[in-house]
């Protein structure tokens, strides 16, 4: 099964086959954004010399039969059924412990919120098995849309597929690779135009910032607390998508949209989809979000970064998130026509 996802993905459209159908776009492109990859070098951010090392690496809290959540282990299919607390009450092998100066974290709140409650290593250097079974045992992710995305992560976003072994953020190769003179570097989760890309919900552009675009900026968050009304639905999600597209066009010289940003649209898609909780009525509300963001508004209304946090008394969703529905997320970005996108495949 993983083996015929890492053929499939090597055709660039597995994952979301309908784009390289629509209308006008140049499947070519698949070949053409590998001339738009960059990655963090050297002293720069995310960079190898700045990203943290842990010499204690202390691999993700296994579930327990006390604390099953959705029993998903060794990276196999979990019970797919939702609706529980996470974490349940008294598992403290899953309580929030903020990571440390020598811990990685980066660009994706999901995977940030879910080291920081120690379903996937601590440090931040995961592995293929703790991200298929956070993903099912925290958010209720399909097993089906848990492989595409960790296997995604190996691939694309430049873990080691060898090793099966992904920076959840910073180059950390020399703990990633099966043998860095043979992988050359593997600049994990932040490494730009792979799974990163520009115009993101709450991250800086690659280029418009010296290349960091994997820190919480809490303006951006600022601004999509606003463009929302603090109700993080499909359209408020949709309204300032089309903000942050512009925006990059206009600040960004280097701006590059090219079909693996759509995947961005799929993460819009988990605000409204993953993050909400039973205990607020499945509502995509600020008090959600911002916890999962790890942002906190300060007195003078700006928003500082706390670190992501699983939050107080949150059920998750009830039936698994799957494949199929976040193709059909993603497909509403175009279909809402304010964005702009097909526009910035075909050009
Ligand atoms: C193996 C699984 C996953 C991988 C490899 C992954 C990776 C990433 C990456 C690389 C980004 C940065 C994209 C960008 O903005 O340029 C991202 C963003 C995001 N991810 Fe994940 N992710 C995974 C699962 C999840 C899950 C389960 C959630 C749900 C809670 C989630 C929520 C998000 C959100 C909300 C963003 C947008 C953040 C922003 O733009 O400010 N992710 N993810
Ligand atoms: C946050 O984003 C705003 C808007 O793009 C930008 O002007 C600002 O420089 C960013 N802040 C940081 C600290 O990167
Ligand atoms: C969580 O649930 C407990 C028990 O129902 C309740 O006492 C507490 O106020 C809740 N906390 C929050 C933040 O909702």
């Amino acid at each position: 099964m993983k083996q015929a996802i890492f053929a499939l993905l090597v055709s660039g459209t597995y994952a979301f086959p309908w784009v390289a159908e629509q209308p006008g776009v140049d499947s070519s492109l698949f070949e053409a954004r590998r001339a738009h990859k960059r990655q963090q070098t050297g002293e720069g951010a995310g960079g190898p010399a700045t990203c943290p090392f842990n010499a204690n690496h202390v691999a993700a809290s296994p579930v327990t039969s006390k604390y099953p959540y959705n029993n998903a282990k060794n990276g196999l299919p979990g019970n797919g059924k939702g609706g529980f607390q996470v974490p349940a009450t008294g598992d403290t092998a899953h309580a929030f412990v903020a990571p440390g100066p020598n811990d990685i974290r980066g660009p994706c709140p999901g995977l940030n919120a879910a080291a920081n409650h120690k379903f996937l290593a601590h440090d931040g250097i995961t592995t293929f098995n703790e991200l298929v079974d956070a993903q099912q045992n925290i958010y209720n992710v399909g097993y089906d849309l848990a492989l595409v995305l960790a296997v995604l992560g190996l691939t694309t976003a430049d873990g080691d597929p060898v090793t099966e072994k992904l920076s959840i953020g910073c180059d950390a190769t020399t703990r990633t690779s099966v043998n860095p003179a043979l992988t050359g570097s593997e600049p994990g989760l932040d490494g730009h135009n792979k799974f990163e890309s520009d115009a993101s919900l709450t991250r800086n552009d690659f280029f418009t910032h010296n290349g960091d675009d994997f820190s919480f900026n809490g303006t951006l968050f600022g601004m999509m607390d606003k463009t929302c009304g603090s109700n993080f639905d499909v359209s408020g999600l949709s309204l300032y998508r089309k903000q942050r597209w512009h925006q990059s066009q206009v600040e960004n010289p280097n701006f590059y949209f090219g079909p693996l940003a759509l995947l961005l649209y799929g993460a819009a898609s988990f605000l409204y989809e993953l993050m909400p909780s039973g205990t607020h009525g499945y509502a995509p509300d600020l008090a959600t979000i911002s916890s999962f963001f790890g942002a906190e508004k300060q007195s003078d209304g700006t928003w500082g970064f706390v670190h992501e946090k699983i939050p107080p008394n949150w059920t998750n969703r009830v039936s698994p998130y799957s494949g199929t529905d976040v193709n059909q997320q993603i497909k509403l970005g175009p279909e809402y026509k304010n964005l702009g996108c097909p526009t910035a495949l075909t050009k």
